[in-house]
């Protein structure tokens, strides 16, 4: 078994509604440790940046104008498989799909307002991670 370390968002819809709380409480419980965390309000070029694989989708303007409508807590989570995990406890990106007792299922409110951003890959994990912290702010 190897630590590993991912990347996570939480969106403006859980800062709108005061949910930081309730997610890093089922991120902790899924065995995850928090080992960097800030609060920022993302600038469009920011925004746009972050999810530049997406630009050619058709969603790409509203997800960004999402992103940008409020503050969100960047995040880096440490734990065995943490990646995995991670995604196991986001659940799915729609919630209508997600499975009962994940973070989306019983906290997102839409496919855009979805709560939680994770990384999908272990090598995304690093990219993301290197867009928001500087090693020292990781403290494990
Ligand atoms: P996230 O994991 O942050 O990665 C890209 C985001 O695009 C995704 O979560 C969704 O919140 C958002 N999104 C908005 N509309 C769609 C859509 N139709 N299909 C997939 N993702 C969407």
């Amino acid at each position: 078994m190897t630590t590993e370390r991912t990347f996570s968002i939480m969106k403006p819809d859980a800062t709108r509604r005061n949910l930081t709380g309730a997610v890093v409480k089922m991120l902790e419980e899924a065995g995850l440790r928090v080992v960097a965390s800030k609060r920022i309000h993302m600038s469009r070029a920011q925004a746009e940046g972050f999810y530049a694989v997406h630009k050619e989708r058709p969603f790409f303007g509203e997800l960004v104008s999402f992103m940008i409508s409020g503050p969100v807590v960047v995040q880096v989570l440490e734990g065995e498989n943490a990646m995995a995990k991670n995604r196991e406890v986001m659940g799915a990106t729609n919630p209508a799909n997600a499975e009962p007792g994940t973070i989306r299922k019983e906290l997102a409110e839409s496919i855009e307002a979805n709560t939680v951003h994770g990384s999908d890959s272990l090598e995304n994990a690093a990219t993301e991670i290197a867009f928001f912290f500087q090693p020292e702010e990781i403290v494990g």
